[in-house]
C-alpha cells in the first residue's frame, strides 16, 4: 500500500480502556497498519488505558509489532478502568486531565485513538473538552450498549461463547430433568442475554429492559412441564430485576398482579423443601434459581458464565468489524477529522460526533426484532 496523499496527522497515541474483549488487538492492528502504511503516521501504544498516558508508559508500534495479533484475545497494550479526571494517585483521587494532555503533547501526539465502551467515550470527550486533545474512539464492548453504533466489537464473540454454553446446558438439563439458570454479562443492558438466549433457544430470557414477574416465569416453566418438557433453560442478564409490586394494603398483591381472583401460586413452604444452594453470598441468579425451584418443585442449578465471555479469540465477524473500524479511523486521521466515534451504521462505517454519543446508553428497544421473534416462538420474558 503506497502513501496516498499528505496526512493531516503525523503521530497518534492508541490505547485500550475499560473491560477487555476479543477484537481489541484486531482493532489496534487495523488502525496501526493502515495509519502507518497508507498515511505514514507514527503510532505510539499507550499502556494500561488512560493511566499509561499519565504515567508516561508507552511503546512504539510498527508494522512488525502489530503483525500476528489479529486473532489474539485480550489487548497487547493492557487496559484499565482509570479515568483521567478521577485517577487514583498514591492513595489520592486526582484530576490528571492536564497531565495527560501535557504528556501527549510532549510525545508529539496529534490525536489519541481510544478503544473502549461507554465510559471510554465519556473519558475521551472529557480529554478533548477539558484537556484540549484531539481524540477518535472505536466502540468496543461485549455489552453492545455503546450509543450511536449498530454494534460494538466483542459482542459477536461473547454472544457465540454464551450461545455455546447454553447449548451445552441443554443436554445436561435434559438428562437431569432440571431448570438451569444461566447468568450472562451485559452490565445494564440485555443485548447479550437476548442474543445468546434467542440463539440458544432459552425458554425464558430475563433482561433489565423488561422487569420480570417471578410467578409468570414459574407458570411458564410449569406449563412446559405439563407439555412433557423435562427441562428448562432460563437465561438471565446480570442486571435483570423483578418487577417491584406496589405494597398491597389489603394483602391481595397476587390477585392484583394476575388481574383476577385466581389462587396465587403455591406458597414456598408448600413445596418440597429446596436443597440449599451453597454460596457464601447468594447471587441474583442463585436467588432466582432457588425461587423457581420452590415455585415449580423442579431441581434447579445455576451457571454464571462470567469472564469466560470476554476471553479467547475473536469471531470472524468481530475481526472484520475491527479491521473495518480501524481502517476507517486511519482515513479520518489522514483527513484530520477528530473528536468522533467510528460507528457501524447500516453496514457502513461512519464518523459520529463524540458529543452525540458520550454519556448515553443503547439498551434493547422493546420492539426489537430479536425480542419480537423470541416472543413469537414462545420465549417467556416474565411479563406476560
Ligand atoms: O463492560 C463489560 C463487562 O464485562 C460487563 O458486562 C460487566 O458488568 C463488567 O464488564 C465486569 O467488569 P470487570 O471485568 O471489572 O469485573
Amino acid at each position: 500500500m503506497g502513501v496516498a496523499k499528505k496526512s493531516k496527522t503525523h503521530c497518534i497515541g492508541i490505547l485500550t480502556a475499560g473491560g477487555d474483549c476479543p477484537g481489541l488487538n484486531a482493532a489496534i492492528r487495523g488502525v496501526a497498519k493502515a495509519a502507518i502504511s497508507a498515511h505514514d503516521i507514527k503510532v505510539i501504544g499507550v499502556l494500561d488505558g488512560f493511566r499509561g498516558l499519565i504515567e508516561n508508559r508507552t511503546v512504539m508500534l510498527d508494522n512488525r509489532s502489530v503483525s500476528g495479533i489479529l486473532t489474539q484475545g485480550g489487548t497487547i497494550l493492557g487496559t484499565s478502568r482509570d479515568k483521567p479526571q478521577k485517577m487514583s494517585m498514591g492513595g489520592m483521587v486526582m484530576d490528571m486531565t492536564a497531565a495527560a494532555a501535557e504528556n501527549a503533547r510532549r510525545l508529539g501526539i496529534d490525536c489519541l485513538v481510544c478503544l473502549g465502551g461507554g465510559g471510554t467515550q465519556k473519558n475521551a470527550l472529557h480529554l478533548h473538552e477539558h484537556g484540549g486533545m484531539n481524540v477518535i474512539t472505536l466502540p468496543k464492548t461485549i455489552d453492545n450498549d455503546v450509543y450511536g453504533t449498530d454494534v460494538s466489537f466483542g459482542f459477536d464473540t461473547a454472544m457465540a461463547i454464551a450461545t455455546e454454553a447454553i447449548d451445552r446446558l441443554h443436554t445436561t438439563a435434559t438428562s437431569h430433568n432440571r431448570l438451569i439458570v444461566c447468568e450472562v454479562m451485559g452490565h445494564r443492558a440485555g443485548w447479550l442475554a437476548l442474543g445468546a438466549g434467542v440463539a440458544g433457544g432459552a425458554d425464558a430470557i430475563l433482561i433489565p429492559e423488561i422487569p420480570y414477574d417471578l410467578h409468570l416465569v414459574a407458570e411458564h416453566l410449569l406449563r412446559r412441564r405439563r407439555e412433557g418438557k423435562r427441562f428448562s433453560i432460563i437465561v438471565v442478564a446480570e442486571a435483570a430485576h423483578a418487577l417491584v409490586q406496589p405494597p398491597a394494603s389489603d394483602g391481595k398483591a397476587d390477585k392484583r398482579r394476575n388481574g383476577k381472583d385466581s389462587a396465587p401460586p403455591p406458597p414456598a413452604e408448600a413445596a418440597t423443601p429446596a436443597p440449599a444452594i451453597n454460596l457464601v453470598q447468594e447471587s441474583m441468579a442463585s436467588r432466582l434459581a432457588r425461587e423457581l425451584q420452590q415455585l415449580t418443585e423442579t431441581e434447579a442449578r445455576v451457571t454464571s458464565l462470567g469472564h469466560v465471555q470476554r476471553g479467547g479469540v475473536p469471531s470472524a465477524t468481530d475481526r472484520l468489524l475491527c479491521t473495518r473500524l480501524g481502517v476507517h479511523a486511519s482515513q479520518l486521521l489522514g483527513e484530520g477529522r477528530y473528536n468522533v466515534m467510528v460507528a457501524m451504521k447500516d453496514g457502513v462505517c461512519r464518523a459520529v460526533p463524540l458529543a452525540e454519543v458520550a454519556g448515553k446508553k443503547k439498551t434493547v428497544p422493546l420492539d426489537h426484532p430479536w425480542l419480537c421473534a423470541a416472543r413469537a416462538v414462545g420465549t417467556c420474558f416474565g411479563d406476560t
